[in-house]
């Protein structure tokens, strides 16, 4: 073949590649199983089966995925109103920074229990009564106890509930849990941070004063944020801001 002719075949084969590049990209962002939703959007898209058309199998995941959806907004209610208590108490320790982290992942927790409550009811379900139960301690001791329950949600909880919802179709459970498994990720290392500087007393040079909660997924940012949230795609202008206790 001739220089030309490779030239040619070439610039062909690039413009094909480019195309499908960019038509994957368009299909990628209308693709309906992408993360990228809130979830009073997600249930409307996402229609349950109806009972009659589900055979035994399904109907069982189903039922245990609502079991989890329940158990989760529990989890998620009494962490919100943990880390609140949490925030006052580093506050009176004179850890301001600590008690802003606390104050912005309280925050983060109730907005995942809102988004499994709107799950629940989507799927004509009870949402449970919680009244939380948690013992506030040291600063340093509440942090080990916040570590020690996201990582139970990372390590254990979230991943069986997410294999559950998979299980049984349901996919605006699914997303609802994938974005506080994802968010959980966050708070872990922002709480191992804090019990580093903690123990170090370098809380005021290692903690940041300033947090930004993602309204749609719970996602949780110190200092900076990018354009849009990692997890959901939501533009930064809709954070919510967190930098003073009131
Ligand atoms: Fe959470
Ligand atoms: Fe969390």
């Amino acid at each position: 073949m001739k220089k030309t002719s490779l030239f040619k075949v070439s610039i062909a084969t690039f413009s094909v590649v480019l195309f499908m590049s960019f038509t994957s990209t368009v299909q990628a962002k209308n693709d309906p199983t992408q993360e990228e939703i809130a979830i009073t959007e997600a249930v409307k898209i996402y229609p349950l089966n109806s009972a009659e058309h589900m055979n035994s199998a399904e109907k069982q995941a189903n039922a245990l995925t609502y079991k989890n959806m329940q158990e989760a907004f529990k989890g998620e209610t009494t962490a919100s109103a943990k880390y609140a208590a949490y925030s006052k108490k580093a506050e009176e320790e004179g850890y301001h920074e600590i008690a802003l982290m606390f104050k912005a992942t309280s925050t983060s927790e109730s907005i995942h229990a809102n988004n499994h409550k709107v799950v629940l009811q989507a799927g004509s379900q009870t949402v449970p009564t919680v009244t939380p139960e948690f013992t506030v301690k040291s600063t340093l001791e509440n942090l080990k106890d916040a570590l020690a329950g996201e990582t139970y949600e990372i390590t254990t909880m979230y991943p069986e509930f997410i294999d559950n919802s998979v299980a049984a179709g349901n996919q605006s459970a699914t997303i609802s849990l994938t974005y506080a498994l994802k968010t959980e990720k966050k708070h872990k290392a922002l709480y191992e941070n804090a019990i580093a500087a903690l123990e170090n007393n370098k809380v005021n040079k290692s903690v940041a004063s300033v947090y930004f909660v993602c309204p749609v997924c719970g996602n949780t940012y110190a200092n900076a944020t990018p354009e849009n949230c990692e997890i959901s795609g939501t533009p930064s202008v809709l954070f919510k801001k967190i930098e003073t206790l009131q």
